[in-house]
């Protein structure tokens, strides 16, 4: 084989590989950053989501969502609906969070943790935002 020939088979194996990376790229992409979506009809409910917060956020956002040694506050400006809206949650439960705001390190997925239940939760936080002025 000439070592033009040769080079030409690398590029075609090189191509190829491009392409699978690509595909398998697109189709993890998809999956982490398609939204999960509550039922349809579903009436998110603050006080329904303020148990299930406490179950499952408290521990690391605090009981008062004032934060706590493990994770943020979501009385903070930067959690505003306009900066983190209702599928920050989602997507927070479902994939994790990897650290970018602060130094608490990554918040692992929450995997016992449904869309419905987030959609809770979330209205819970919004309702609590609401009561000291960040909307
Ligand atoms: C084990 C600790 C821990 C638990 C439990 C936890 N979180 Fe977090 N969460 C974090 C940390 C730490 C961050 C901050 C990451 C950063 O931005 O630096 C965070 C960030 C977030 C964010 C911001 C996402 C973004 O896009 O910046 C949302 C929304 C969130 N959490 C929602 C939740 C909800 C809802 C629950 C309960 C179902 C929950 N978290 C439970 C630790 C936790």
């Amino acid at each position: 084989m000439t070592q033009q020939q040769h080079s030409l088979r690398r590029l075609r194996w090189f191509r190829l590989g491009l392409l699978l990376m690509a595909m398998l790229g697109q189709g993890a992409w998809a999956q982490s950053y398609a939204v999960p979506k509550p039922s349809p009809g579903l009436m998110p409910n603050p006080g329904v989501g303020k148990g299930l917060y406490g179950k499952f956020c408290a521990s690391c956002h605090g009981v008062d969502l004032q934060g706590s040694a493990k994770g943020p506050p979501f009385l903070h400006k930067i959690y505003e609906p306009a900066h983190h809206g209702d599928a920050a949650f989602q997507l927070a439960a479902k994939n994790g969070v990897r650290a970018h705001h602060w130094t608490f390190g990554d918040m692992a997925p929450i995997p016992l943790v449904s869309p419905d239940e987030v959609a809770h939760i979330t209205a819970y936080v919004r309702v609590e935002q609401r009561k000291v002025g960040i909307q």
